[in-house]
């Protein structure tokens, strides 16, 4: 990191502070304010719209320009020539593996689908109403009660095998939390397929039939997959290098994550799109409900639209929109639901409320109509996020452990009582 210095002259001090200034590969210069500690101050920021938590080599994001990198290669290029499982060994190890070490890495990730039999029986603890992405934050921190053999975080070889373990066992368990909803056996996973032919499989086959798997729909789910695999510093990635600063095992922060991505701000935005779209209705009632956008005394929000950090598309979303259209024309799919989520795309794509604040659909919008066409109930959608992004929060807390980390440890702007005397119950108001 090549130093500038940036001054900080404050009323009360007679001499400046001097804070570094650290020029990343790309983006904005940090100031690195670690110094204004000694000098009694902290900074404030919260939800860390200005502010580094990490060094990162892993993903790059310009907001403004719509650019989205994975070790330095763009999203649309990965999405349209790798696959899901190459793009985890990308974002794991820094470099796209050649054709030995990327049958390898298949290979071991194969090797670890199957989850240990007693797990199922945490299924039979849930109610089948449950929604998935409860059973998904209690099933994946039981994890680490089943793999002792490799929790010592710090040896590279048990960090190495539990990202094994956790991306290959991830679609498994989203499939079972399926399964169980609707009362059907759980089906194991077949090697013999790719990541998201196996994942499809698991989802919508059973121990008396096979169903067969569309290419188009295993090509489409991949990309969903591709698409959600890192995005940088996000809710969810922050919170397992979190979880991660503490020492906790990674089945434990990676269950964390998942927890943080339920929210519909973050990974339950797509199932929202569902929602959203449920309660709008019919496309009569879009223009009443863009006004309930706009109306700022009104809560709703159009969900899929906007991004904390994209504000000017989401080049997931580009990508997104096209697979989102092919798979609509290759399955013939008619749904009055999709049909509506078109019109609201173009509608709300011309109004210049959207167009002004820089609301665009982003990526989950259209990966909610993919996966509602596919078949795939929307109480599911963030658990695919989730599934997805485990690679991500799994490279994220790799790369934290392998180099110097401190404990997360923020500090706040105090705004309560002063120090008081405590009042006996018989002299209270
Ligand atoms: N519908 C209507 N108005 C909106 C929307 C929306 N979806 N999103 C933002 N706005 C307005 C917002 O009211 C604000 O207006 P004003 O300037 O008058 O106060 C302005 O646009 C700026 O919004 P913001 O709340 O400052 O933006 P933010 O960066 O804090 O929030 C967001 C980003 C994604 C949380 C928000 O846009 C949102 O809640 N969108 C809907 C939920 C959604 O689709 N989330 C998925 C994000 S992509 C998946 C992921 O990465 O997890």
């Amino acid at each position: 990191m090549a130093d500038d210095k940036a001054q900080l002259h404050l009323n009360n001090l007679s001499d400046p502070i001097e804070l570094p200034i650290h020029k990343g590969t790309a983006g904005p210069d940090v100031i690195d304010v670690r110094g204004l500690v000694q000098a009694g101050y902290f900074t404030y920021d919260p939800g860390f719209v200005s502010t580094a938590a990490c060094e990162s080599k892993i993903t790059y994001i310009d907001g403004e320009k719509g650019i989205l990198l994975h070790r330095g290669y763009p999203i649309g290029q990965l999405a349209a020539d790798s696959d899901y499982l190459e793009t985890c060994y990308l974002l794991l190890n820094g470099e796209l593996p050649n054709k030995e070490q990327k049958d390898e890495f298949v290979n071991t990730v194969k090797n670890h689908t199957m989850v240990n039999e007693q797990i199922s029986d945490f299924f039979t603890g849930f109610r089948r109403d449950a929604h998935p992405m409860a059973i998904m934050c209690g099933v994946v921190g039981a994890l680490s009660a089943f793999y002792h053999d490799s929790l010592d975080i710090t040896l590279e070889r048990h960090r190495e095998i539990s990202a094994f373990r956790l991306i290959a066992k991830m679609p498994t368990l989203a499939a079972m939390c399926y399964k169980y909803s609707i009362g059907q056996p759980f089906v194991y996973p077949k090697n013999d397929l790719d990541f998201a032919e196996n994942f499809l499989h698991m989802m919508f086959s059973t121990p008396c039939a096979d169903t067969p798997i569309s290419p188009v729909v295993a090509k489409a789910m991949d990309r969903i997959f591709i698409l959600h695999a890192d995005h940088e510093q996000n809710a969810s990635t922050s919170t397992v290098r979190l979880a991660g600063s503490t020492g906790a095992n990674p089945f434990a922060c990676i269950a964390a994550g998942i927890a943080a991505l339920w929210g519909p701000a973050h990974g339950g935005a797509n199932e929202a799109v569902l929602d959203m779209l449920d309660e709008i209705g019919d496309i009569s009632r879009i223009p009443e409900y863009i006004e309930k956008a706009k109306d700022k005394s009104d809560p709703f929000l159009l969900m899929g639209f906007g991004h904390r950090v994209y504000k000017n598309f989401d080049p997931r979303a580009t990508v997104m929109r096209e697979s989102c259209h092919e798979v609509l024309k290759e399955l013939g799919i008619t749904d009055p639901q999709l049909e509506l989520a078109m019109k609201l795309e173009e509608i709300a794509l011309k109004d210049p409320y959207f167009i002004e604040k820089k609301l665009f659909p982003n990526v989950d919008f259209y990966s909610g109509i993919i996966l509602k066409a596919i078949g795939i109930p929307t109480s599911m959608f963030t658990v695919i996020f989730a599934l997805a992004r485990t690679a991500g929060w799994i490279s994220h807390w790799q790369e934290m452990i392998s180099n110097s980390y401190k404990i997360g440890r923020p500090r706040q702007l105090y705004t309560g009582y002063e120090a008081r005397d405590f009042t006996p119950l018989d002299k209270r108001d």
